[in-house]
């Protein structure tokens, strides 16, 4: 049970010093020029008792930036920023992947460069507001990317996931969950291309797969890991046949010889997606989503998975493996805190030694 969670683990080319992970969280604390905020090394080798660091969501181009203060990895001045990061996980002998997180149509013009429209599969508005410098405003209806411009978004990729290991950073993960980018091509709802890239769950599953292989052929497939979230509805997404979609994407990427396919449990799904898939990848299966420490011993135990991923009890415990171990009593999480700027809510949460004093 417990125990499980310390066994090591070499997940392709990562070592894990144990199976708890710590979640992509975004943190909404970057520079407006993607820059990891100066407190971003701190708070982040805090958590270096992971087994492995997902970072928070990072744009691979300036069109897949849309958030508010969201990192961005694709410039030498990203690189400089996310160096800090990697050279101070590593120096507390932690090992940290960067989220590769384009979200398409999830974005506003006002952040896009020369005030674009967002892109998406299909000009398709997402049902909804979106935080902009000048308050809330309704999504717009994005661009629809020609069928020339993909294996440009795909390129994109490839060089963001080059910039990372250039940072410093021990692998990347695709953010193919969340109803960004990736999941936007691949469900039913948001995909209403005629092309090679829309229609059948195979051609949906087409833009994930050719970014998984762009981002192994440029770094390696062993670095690289996907996160993927059946039938989670956020950003207004949904697909007809979950079981089939999804299932048919995770058949076509089991053979790229992956690090790992991260799994985040939706709460309300109506399928055991879990079970589903896992026969599916050969590969390190993560799986997240409301555990605790008890659930994710249960589900290691019972070869259910083989990494447990931690989201919110990580930000809010950075010694989490260790309060595990002992069993001890965990901080709770802030969530008036979680995206605004500033120290307060990232690097002050007490470790176990501070609490005791
Ligand atoms: C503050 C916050 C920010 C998040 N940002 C991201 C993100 O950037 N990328 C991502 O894949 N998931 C993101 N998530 C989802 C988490 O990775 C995780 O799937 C979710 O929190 C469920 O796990 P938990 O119950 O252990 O917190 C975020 C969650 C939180 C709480």
């Amino acid at each position: 049970m417990t125990e499980d969670l310390f066994i090591p683990l070499h997940a392709g080319d990562l070592q894990l010093a144990n199976r708890i992970a710590m979640a992509p969280m975004a943190r909404r604390r970057a520079s407006d020029g993607g820059i990891p905020s100066e407190h971003a090394p701190l708070y982040y080798s805090q958590r270096s008792a992971a087994g492995l660091i997902i970072s928070e969501g990072t744009a691979p181009c300036a069109l897949g930036k849309g958030s508010l203060r969201m990192p961005a990895i694709f410039d030498e001045s990203h690189v400089a920023g996310w160096r800090k990061v990697t050279d101070a996980v590593h120096a507390r002998g932690g090992r940290i992947v960067v989220q590769l997180m384009h979200s398409g149509r999830v974005a506003h013009s006002s952040r896009m460069p020369d005030g674009q429209l967002p892109v998406a599969p299909s000009a398709l508005r997402p049902a909804g507001q979106v935080m902009t410098a000048a308050g809330l405003k309704e999504y717009e209806v994005p661009r629809a990317l020609e069928l020339d411009e993909i294996p440009k978004v795909v390129e994109q990729y490839a060089h963001a996931a080059r910039c990372a290991i250039a940072a410093g950073f021990d692998g990347v993960e695709l953010h193919g969950a969340s109803g960004f980018l990736p999941m936007q091509f691949l469900c039913s709802s948001t995909n209403k291309r005629t092309d090679a890239y829309g229609g059948s769950a195979i051609n949906r599953a087409r833009f994930t797969v050719e970014v998984l292989q762009a981002l192994a052929a440029a770094i390696g497939a062993g670095r690289v890991g996907v996160k993927l979230s059946p039938e989670n509805p956020h950003n207004d997404i949904s697909d007809a046949d979950p079981v089939e979609t999804f299932g048919t994407l995770v058949s076509a990427i089991n053979a790229l010889g992956l690090a790992y396919l991260h799994v985040a449990v939706a709460a309300n799904a109506r399928a055991d997606h879990l079970s589903l898939l896992r026969p599916l990848f050969k590969g390190p299966f993560f799986v997240g989503g409301g555990l605790t420490r008890d659930k994710a011993g249960a589900l290691l135990a019972e070869g259910k998975a083989d990494v447990a991923v931690f989201g919110v009890l990580f930000l809010a415990n950075p010694d989490l493996p260790e309060r595990f171990r002992r069993g001890s009593a965990l901080n709770v999480p802030d969530d008036s805190t979680f995206y605004t700027v500033g120290p307060k809510g990232y690097i002050d949460y007490p470790f176990l030694a501070d609490a005791t004093a």
